[in-house]
């Protein structure tokens, strides 16, 4: 019979030796089962009468070790506790802290000034067209008045596909103007924003892809001074009220008279700096008439309308608006300097 209750008392020892409750309400589960005012050592004090006299100082002395054993697992199992809700805390978020700032991404300054564009254009009423950047050799050249034995191609030197002399990348989006004269009848007024390729060696004024927004009017009695009033327009509202426009005769294969439209620089005013090289004058694209075969070309009659054309590269107008001096920025995605030119206008 005392054995028996040896052994009882001998396998709490054994269960409060092993228990491992995690977590403050299992802590507080093994503090009420064996040190509350309820706990299963209290009727083993009782049990004293039961056992044999020469072993009762044994028994008491078991049973206080077992109380003992009680209390030093409680104390370590509430300590242990408490630092895992510690460190649980530490690893999750403090709420009163300020938010990490969400970085969103900007506008490539290439689009801000392109959409710039479209939008000055937009208010004179002209729409926007885009179309492939692999054209075939009529509409990047030949439509465009530049048979393959013309010097002219020399010009702009092309990215063929290889194994496919028919089609090339796009020299200039002069090709969507020839696109859009054959699928519409005038009146016709677009400007055809887009990507356009050119073999050059790359260096800080050029690079092999580039930006064009090239321009068109096509209607009855279209004539050099329209063209004057809207590069006038155009060079005003994106340079500024002051800025004066200059049309310098050159030469293009499909508009006859041609011209280059150059812009009084608007960084020295006319006083001579080093973006106008000491000549007040900054050139930002080309421009002229459409050459009457251009017009047969598309199916258009060159007796019933006339019309005119432009073209200028965005990342000029971009290097000289935000003063970039060096093309290949625009290709290199570089953060820290793309994420200048968002809210630049
Ligand atoms: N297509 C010409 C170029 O890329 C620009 C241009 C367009 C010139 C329209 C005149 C008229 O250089």
């Amino acid at each position: 019979m005392a054995q028996d209750i040896f052994d009882k008392v001998n396998a709490i020892l054994a269960d409060i030796n092993g228990a491992n409750p995690q977590g403050k309400d299992e802590v507080e589960q093994f503090r009420i089962q064996y040190l509350g005012s309820k706990n299963i050592l209290k009727p083993l004090f009782g049990e004293i009468r039961n056992v044999e006299n020469e072993r009762k100082r044994e028994f008491g002395q078991l049973v206080n070790s077992v109380k003992q054993a009680a209390e030093k697992k409680f104390e370590e199992l509430k300590a242990a506790a408490e630092e895992a809700s510690e460190s649980a805390e530490a690893g999750s978020f403090d709420l009163t802290a300020p938010g990490e700032p969400l970085e969103t991404g900007s506008r490539h300054p290439i689009s801000v000034i392109r959409n710039r564009i479209i939008e000055t254009f937009s208010r004179i009423g002209f729409t926007v067209a885009e179309d492939r950047e692999i054209e075939d050799d009529w509409h990047n050249f030949s439509a465009l008045n530049t048979p393959e034995d013309h010097p002219a191609r020399d010009m702009q030197d092309t990215y063929y596909l290889l194994h496919d002399t028919e089609r090339l990348l796009r020299t200039h989006t002069s090709s969507v103007q020839i696109r859009t004269m054959e699928n519409q009848k005038p009146p016709i007024r677009a400007i055809f924003p887009g990507r356009v390729y050119r073999n050059e060696t790359i260096s800080a004024r050029a690079h092999c892809q580039f930006h064009q927004v090239e321009g068109l009017y096509i209607d009855k009695d279209v004539s050099f001074a329209d063209l004057k009033q809207t590069v006038e327009y155009f060079a005003k509202e994106i340079f500024g009220h002051n800025t004066k426009i200059r049309l310098r005769p050159s030469f293009f294969p499909f508009t006859e008279p041609s011209a280059e439209i150059d812009i009084s620089c608007f960084i020295c005013g006319g006083d001579g700096c080093n973006v106008c090289k000491y000549t007040t004058w900054v050139e930002i694209g080309g421009c002229g008439m459409v050459d009457p075969q251009v017009l047969k070309n598309c199916g258009i009659d060159p007796d019933e309308y006339t019309g005119f054309a432009f073209g200028m590269g965005v990342e000029r107008i971009a290097m000289l608006k935000y003063r970039v001096n060096d093309i290949r920025l625009f290709f290199e995605n570089d953060v820290r300097f793309l994420k200048q030119f968002d809210s630049a206008w």
